[in-house]
């Protein structure tokens, strides 16, 4: 496996293969490998000949008073876990390789960004878009792989992908899980030993609502009211969103009468941590 820092490097590696006739998969990703971005590039590998992994922390997609900064970045470690996931490229480059001097083009999209985590996080989605669109040209995929952790995210990337025509397909792939049930995220290692107890709120409070609409319930408020009362009774948790929403265009709906995304958004101290199902999987 070859790590590189450059654009033109990234392409001569695709050139070479395409010209062995080989197949592409990239696995988008902030680095700080765990499980779950495992899950992806193990996906990628079964479908195709190749797989690249893309490790950049994005600067585009944060906040002004978000995590940029303090975001966990280890390469040395993501290396061993992609090679031992069987990837063939990472592909980390600096700031600079990605945003040169005068970079002034965004892919933004409208609708299913003022939603959910686009409320909180206004900027967020528009350098997500911007940055993959930017991977999805300079490795020229047949096939890139998300996370329905980020249920929204692929969403919008799905979105992105058929609005402009993008020549490749996108897998979603499942979330993957802490023993316990926690989600797996990079975030997670901001979690104090107290902090990482509160935050069980989150996927108890998935199970919770899950569970209630695979006996049958269709009012949203009434799953979404009992999801939020539980992750209430913790006094490290503050809610950002519970909410039920169109699996397609993430607007919010009162009865679960068509295949929908219950997300949610919490704060435990000041880590913002997500989670989510979709209730087509769980009937
Ligand atoms: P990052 O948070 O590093 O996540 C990279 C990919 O891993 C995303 O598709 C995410 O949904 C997936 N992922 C993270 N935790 C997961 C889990 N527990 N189970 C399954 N999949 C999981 O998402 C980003 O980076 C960035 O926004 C990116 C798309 C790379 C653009 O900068």
């Amino acid at each position: 496996m070859k790590i590189v820092k450059t654009i033109e490097e990234v392409r001569a590696a695709v050139k070479a293969w395409r010209k062995e006739g080989l197949t592409v998969g990239l696995v988008p990703t902030m680095g700080y490998l765990h499980e779950g971005h495992a899950s992806l590039i193990d996906a990628s590998v079964k479908d195709n000949d190749r797989t690249v992994v893309s490790d950049f922390v994005n600067p585009m997609q944060f906040g002004p008073t978000e995590d940029l900064e303090s975001y966990p970045r280890d390469l040395d470690r993501d290396a061993a876990l992609a090679e031992a996931h069987g990837a063939d490229l990472i592909f980390n480059p600096e700031p600079a390789e990605m945003y040169h001097e005068g970079f002034s083009s965004f892919v933004d999209m409208t609708v299913l960004t003022q939603e959910l985590c686009g409320l909180s996080r206004p900027v967020h989605f528009r350098g997500v878009c911007t940055v993959v669109s930017k991977l999805f040209n300079i490795v020229t995929p047949d096939r890139a792989y998300f996370g329905k952790k980020d249920a929204q995210q692929l969403a919008v990337i799905r979105h992105m992908v058929d609005d402009l025509n993008m020549p490749l397909e996108i897998i979603g792939c499942p979330i993957i899980r802490e023993e316990d049930g926690l989600a797996k995220s990079s975030r997670n290692t901001y979690l104090n030993a107290d902090e990482r107890k509160a935050a069980l709120v989150l996927s108890q409070a998935i199970k919770l609502g899950s569970e209630l609409v695979k006996n049958g319930e269709t009012d949203a408020a009434k799953v979404t009211g009992a999801m939020k009362a539980h992750i209430e009774a913790e006094p490290l948790a503050k809610i950002d969103y519970v909410k039920l929403v169109d699996a397609a265009t993430m607007q919010q709906i009162p009865v679960i009468d068509r295949p929908a995304l219950c997300a949610i958004a919490v704060y435990i101290g000041k880590t913002r941590l997500i989670d989510n199902f979709f209730t087509e999987d769980v009937k």
